[in-house]
């Protein structure tokens, strides 16, 4: 038994948001029913193909755990399968452009009348406001909700994260406001909107940015490297290259082999309570007692000599002999690992946070698994379904069509 055994979703999504929502869904035991277009279906199936005439990785490694039904939403006959789906289902997720799902003929009215227990999530790129109507895509989000200006290093332009905080961080937005709705329509027996805006998404996880906007009319940012190099604050809180968010200053520190591998390097962080262990570490004990070093606000003015001198001890070592040295120390730092390293890492796999999937056009690859562990209720990773494999089975089996209607419905061009 799966924590949402038994929960159907009618999955409208496509690209990346919508679909790592449905996805985690799938993992926690929904029913994830994918509808897509007959003929291509999710754009991301043929995108970044890496083998020829076969569903790209970006299209497996976001629809796992679900079922693929094609449908032309368009189609007369498309739109009577479809509301038969809205009152099956009890939730319909999808990441249009703003106003398609209208145009289809699907406005959220028209789903509450069909089933009023419907949960109909979306995700779009704005919420209300100036840019409502605007398509959305990650590094816009990331570019609108205040990361984009916050990263990179001050004398260069702003940065894009790797991160997708934009896709995938607003679908664990939405699964989160999904499973919330389905517990408040356990009490009031009713269905509502859930909306999950990507520019409201980067703006969340980019709070200790907005935090240090406030702080900035208080003075200037003593953690920020430009506080001990003299330079002055703006008006907006600036890129802060390396430097970490909160009061424990810390950088990317080179280490042994950092000439020929571009990954090696450490995170070190000069935690106030272990300072004196980095300072005999690092070869300076008399920093523990020196006026301008032995205490966190005497240290601020000086953190490029800190970084300088501990850089000086990491460039010496590889970045796990760095870890293997300061962690028995409780000294905070963390091997800056490459993506081959993580998809190598066997202890990963054992957890299942990286899992190899066997597909039958494609044979195996690697995908991340389920982020979230659930003691009672664990995820395992099915592939991604081909482009309609399930039409049949969905249409007999959830929608109780006879044969016959299955064969008229085909005829149509419906699915
Ligand atoms: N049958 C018939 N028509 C279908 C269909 C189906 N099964 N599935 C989709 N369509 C139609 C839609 O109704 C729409 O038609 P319309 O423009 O005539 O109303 C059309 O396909 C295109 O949909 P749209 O969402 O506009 O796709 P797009 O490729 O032009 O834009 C995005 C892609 C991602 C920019 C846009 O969907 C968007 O901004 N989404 C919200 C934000 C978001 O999730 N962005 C992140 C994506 S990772």
């Amino acid at each position: 038994m799966k924590a949402l055994e038994g929960v159907r979703i009618l999955d409208f999504t496509h690209v990346q948001s919508g679909p790592t929502c449905t996805q985690l869904l799938g993992w926690f035991g929904a029913d994830v029913i994918k509808v897509e277009r007959p003929g291509s279906g999710d754009a991301t199936r043929k995108q970044l193909v890496d083998v020829e005439g076969e569903d790209s990785l970006y299209f497996t490694m976001l629809n796992h755990n679900k079922r693929s039904l094609t449908l032309n939403s368009k189609n007369d006959t498309g739109k009577k399968v479809l509301e038969r789906l809205v009152k099956e289902c009890d939730v319909l997720v999808e990441n249009f452009a703003p106003g398609a799902l209208d145009r289809m003929g699907f406005s959220w009215d028209r789903i509450q009348e069909l089933n009023p227990r419907m949960i109909m999530a979306s995700v779009k790129g704005f919420g209300p406001g100036p840019y409502e109507d605007c398509k959305v895509y990650e590094n816009v989000a990331q570019c609108a909700g205040g990361s984009a200006s916050t990263t990179g290093f001050r004398d260069g332009p702003p940065l894009v994260t790797g991160s997708q905080i934009g896709d995938s961080g607003t679908g664990l937005n939405l699964a989160l406001g999904i499973v919330t709705a389905l517990f408040q329509r356990e009490k009031t027996g009713r269905g509502q909107r859930v909306l999950a805006a990507m520019q409201d998404g980067v703006l969340n996880l980019c709070r200790v940015k907005l935090r240090d906007q406030q702080r900035l009319d208080h003075g200037p940012l003593k953690e920020y490297s430009q506080y001990g190099e003299g330079v002055p604050f703006g008006e907006a809180t600036p890129r802060a290259g390396n430097d970490s968010g909160g009061g424990q200053p810390g950088r990317i520190l080179k280490c042994r082999g950092w000439e020929s591998d571009p990954n090696a390097y450490t995170y070190f962080i000069t935690q106030a309570a272990v300072w004196g262990k980095i300072c005999d570490v690092i070869g300076k004990p008399e920093w523990r007692e020196a006026p301008d070093f032995a205490t966190p606000a005497a240290r601020l003015p000086h953190l490029n000599d800190v970084f300088d001198a501990i850089e000086q001890w990491t460039m010496t070592k590889t970045k796990y002999e760095v870890m293997e040295i300061c962690n028995p120390l409780d000294i905070p730092v963390g091997p800056i690992l490459s993506m081959k390293e993580l998809a190598e890492e066997p202890s990963l796999r054992e957890t299942g946070t990286i899992v190899e999937v066997d597909h039958p056009g494609r044979g195996k690859y690697l995908t991340v698994g389920c982020p979230v562990k659930l003691s009672d209720s664990p995820a395992q990773v099915t592939r991604s379904p081909l482009l309609g494999e399930h039409t049949d089975e969905i249409l007999s089996q959830v929608l109780h069509y006879s044969d016959d209607e299955i064969s008229e419905i085909r005829q149509s061009g419906a699915v």
